[in-house]
């Protein structure tokens, strides 16, 4: 219980007393150099060709549940059909995906399908992309998942309050040209801030979680559980899917000496695999990970290890039961736009912002100096290559998370850095600015926001229009 506590306490002040004196010296850090470099949309690892012409069809309802993290701590919350994590939804790529969702709390919500290239009036922004599904209401979602991979749903009425509670779920879009696993498990983290009582803490979006990294919990659950185990023969091969749905907090994955692949970010397969120790999941990241047991009887622990000290997030034992060790290449997507450059133009540029006052006295966090509702517009060119820039004066961190589109990092404090692999979501340390490459490839109003959902609460979101 104690290292949350410092976690909290100490190092966001530290973080908040740093920040104003960094703020001016960083954007003279930045020289524009020339855009002469294309990237086609066809080069990309996704489009949006295949339709098997299936329909899968789901019912999903949000109310009120009691849930049990350990043996203390239980109490009424939030929920998708009674349970947290919400239902896993597994459908094949190309299917039409249908979800007939009936809204049985007393409070408006929606559902956004983090990371599906949906129809935009599919995505589930209230006031952007469709009213506020009202308590009492229905709403049918449709779309055709395009992409294989691991993503999730939640809600995107005071996400901070929602998803806290418990209002997220998987859904795992597989592709039949991809290996098959003989354990192919999706592994949701998320953390809770529970009180000595055992109880959930509501309160929500308090001053303080907002004008620092958000809402950390002290409770880390996997898929519901507090440190639970799996289990796996020697020489098996498995695939997880980590999705973080935490409110804020991000780990970093420590694997011990378990031998792992990294082989999707956000829910794209990557170019190139690569190590996954050390990989920063942010809120709303996922990472899919290729585990080869070993030929032994042995214990694994999973850590995270994001704040500098160790969390244990559960435990593979691999047992005695050994299977033929199976030998297919690890999956790795066909094409890969070459997004390697270093002189290139920025064509849009947000500017992130936290802890300033608001006309209310509250705090808000702003995006090129508006809080959501309001907003700079701001768009992009369908098809064509462009640069998007995040820049953070601050020590807080901003997992910036775009609707409907993939974009690669290209560079972080103007230094080039080539990330083998594609994301929805991309975490902006304190101080830091990251230059994303681009090509979108469905139109509409996409919500760009911080993930940290209290940030996001306190206005750091904007809406980019894709014409
Ligand atoms: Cu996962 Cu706009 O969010
Ligand atoms: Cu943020």
């Amino acid at each position: 219980m104690k290292k949350y506590v410092v976690l909290l306490v100490v190092l966001p002040f530290v973080g908040f007393i740093a920040g104003s004196l960094v703020t001016n010296t960083f954007e003279n850090r930045y020289i524009p150099g020339n855009n002469d470099i294309s990237v086609n949309a066809a080069d990309l690892p996704y489009d949006n060709t295949v339709k098997t012409g299936t329909i899968k069809e789901f019912d999903l309802s949000a109310s009120t549940a009691t849930i049990q993290l350990n043996d203390n701590d239980r109490f009424e919350t939030w929920a998708y059909n009674g349970q947290v994590p919400g239902p896993e939804l597994r459908v094949e790529k190309g299917d039409t995906v249908r979800i007939n969702f009936t809204n049985n709390l007393l409070v408006d919500t929606t559902i956004h399908f983090h990371g599906i290239r949906v129809p935009n009036k599919m995505d589930g922004v209230p006031d952007v992309t469709q009213t506020p599904i009202q308590s009492g209401e229905t709403f049918t979602y449709e779309f055709v998942a395009h992409d294989a991979g691991t993503f999730w749903y939640h809600p995107h009425v005071r996400g901070n309050e929602q998803v806290e509670r418990g209002l997220y779920g998987t859904i795992v879009v597989e592709d039949p040209n991809e290996p098959s696993y003989s354990q192919d498990k999706v592994i949701v983290i998320d953390d809770w801030r529970i009180l000595a009582n055992g109880k959930l803490d509501e309160n929500f979006n308090n001053m303080h979680d907002i004008g620092h990294d958000g809402r950390w919990g002290n409770v880390i659950t996997i898929n519901g559980y507090v440190l639970p185990e799996m289990n796996i023969s020697s020489n098996e091969r498995v695939r997880y899917r980590f999705v973080n749905t935490s409110n804020a907090r991000v780990y970093t994955l420590d694997f011990g000496e378990l031998n792992a692949h990294a082989i999707a970010v956000d829910g794209v397969l990557v170019r190139d695999t690569f190590d996954p120790n050390g990989f920063e999941l942010a809120p709303g990241n996922r990472l899919d990970v290729d585990i080869t047991a070993p030929d032994s009887n042995e214990t694994f622990v999973i850590k995270d290890r994001f704040a500098g000290f160790e969390n244990d997030l559960f435990v593979v034992h691999v047992g005695e039961e050994r299977v033929d060790l199976q030998n297919f290449e690890l999956p790795q997507a066909e094409k890969y736009p070459d997004m390697n450059i270093s002189n290139y133009i920025v064509d849009r540029e947000y500017a992130l912002d936290q802890g300033g006052m608001g006309m209310m006295h509250n705090i808000v966090a702003t995006i090129n100096g508006q809080a959501y509702p309001n907003y700079q517009e701001s768009s992009l060119s369908k098809n064509e290559f462009q640069v998007i820039r995040f820049s953070n004066p601050s020590a807080r961190i901003h997992p910036m998370h775009l609707h409907g589109q993939f974009f690669k990092v290209i560079a972080r404090n103007g230094v080039s850095v080539d990330e083998p692999f594609m994301r929805d979501t991309v975490l902006v340390h304190g101080f830091e600015t990251v230059d994303v490459g681009i090509v979108p490839i469905d139109g509409g109003d996409w919500a760009l926001h911080c993930h940290i959902l209290e940030h996001a609460e306190a206005g750091m979101m904007t809406v980019v229009e894709v014409k």
